[in-house]
């Protein structure tokens, strides 16, 4: 099989900002439900255990590769292993999504958060990674990712998926130093666990922030930021040092990407609603943009997926791009949208194309 050096591969070439013969692209949440494959594999199996099962994990990171042909695979795991491995029982539950019970709502209850060794509780992850990078053989690169301390102490602290995060934001008002503690201890974690997952192999990391957005710029630099900073700080080093580009997703962060093309990051990845050219145009052209079809878009016809690709690849070709979609792909998608997706990014991205 192909033998190329780490770090040579069209979408780490485009994370780092080089020009290359054609944009790449991969889909959040691409292995997953709307995938009849992913679905025969986890009818067996629940998804905690899918995650914590290295084969099955790898198995399920690789069918968006075979079955659609994108560029890169991001391990399959989630941004909610990281408080489970601090002692939180965390269980997934049939049309609910995920439950924390009892939530983290006050500063007392930091006391039921433990500092864990990453290797024994996580280690899971790590070990399906280096089998990804095995099964992989260097045909694409694997993603590795956590969640930003604020996005994970929003399901920490609600106890789920929340409508309006209340609780969260009530915290951060009535008690900023005790909620900066959660954000801390999350933060602490996650820079063992980002660095274990390069250990083990991973090519790029993205942090993903969906609930970024929450925050007024004002608001974002004084409680979600400083734990963000920290875990950037923390893992910047290796990450350096290895090639191994990072990426930061925030979804409905539009008002706050000037702050955000501060960040230490290759690359921003940005949702879909405002055109790549337009965040370009605030931010300068210092960072890789990474995004932003609207995934509904997927849920039209071929020739809408095509239409619209071509035009957000052409939103992009003011400087380096990885074709993306705004935000996770959605369960109902049918498999031949993503491939029409996929098909017309290789079709159109050339940097030689006409978009
Ligand atoms: O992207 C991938 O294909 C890799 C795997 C991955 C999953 N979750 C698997 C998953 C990744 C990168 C995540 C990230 C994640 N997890 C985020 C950030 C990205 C985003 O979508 O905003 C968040 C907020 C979570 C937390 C989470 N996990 C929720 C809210 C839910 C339930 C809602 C839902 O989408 O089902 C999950 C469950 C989950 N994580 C599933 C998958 C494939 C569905 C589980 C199933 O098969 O039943």
């Amino acid at each position: 099989m192909l033998t190329r050096p780490d770090n040579d591969h069209l979408f780490l070439r485009a994370c780092r900002g080089e020009t290359v013969e054609r944009v790449p692209v991969w889909m959040m949440r691409q292995a997953g439900r709307y995938l009849p494959e992913y679905r025969a594999v986890r009818a067996e199996n629940d998804f905690l255990t899918l995650c914590k099962t290295p084969s099955l994990a790898s198995e399920v990171t690789v069918q968006p590769v075979d079955i659609v042909g994108v560029d890169a695979a991001i391990i399959f795991a989630d941004i909610l292993l990281v408080p489970e491995a601090m002692g939180l029982e965390l269980t997934f539950n049939k049309g609910e999504g995920p439950v924390f019970d009892p939530p983290i709502r006050k500063t007392a209850d930091l006391d039921r958060l433990k500092r864990p060794d990453v290797d024994s509780t996580l280690g899971y992850v790590f070990a399906a990674i280096a089998e990804t990078r095995r099964v992989l053989e260097g045909r694409v690169p694997v993603i590795g990712f956590a969640g930003t301390p604020w996005t994970v102490a929003s399901y920490v602290v609600e106890g789920g998926t929340s409508k309006n995060h209340a609780h969260l934001l009530a915290w951060s008002h009535r008690d900023p130093q005790g909620l900066r503690k959660l954000l801390d201890r999350l933060a602490e974690v996650t820079v063992d666990y980002l660095r274990g997952q390069i250990d083990a192999g991973a090519q790029a990391l993205q942090l993903f922030d969906t609930w970024g957005g929450l925050l007024s710029p004002e608001r974002f630099a004084a409680v979600a930021l400083p734990s963000l900073e920290t875990i950037l700080d923390g893992v910047s080093g290796d990450a350096r040092a290895r090639g191994v580009p990072i990426i930061y997703y925030g979804n409905g962060t539009g008002h706050l990407l000037e702050l955000l093309s501060t960040l230490p990051v290759d690359v921003l990845s940005v949702d879909w609603r405002q055109s790549l050219s337009a965040v370009r145009a605030r931010i300068g052209d210092g960072k890789t943009l990474q995004g932003n079809l609207d995934p509904t878009t997927l849920l039209a016809t071929p020739e809408v997926i095509e239409q619209s690709t071509r035009a957000v690849l052409a939103s992009g070709r003011g400087g380096p791009h990885v074709m993306n979609l705004g935000h996770g792909i959605l369960p109902m998608t049918p498999v031949e949208n993503a491939r029409a997706f996929i098909e017309a990014v290789k079709a159109h991205g050339r940097r030689d194309a006409e978009t």
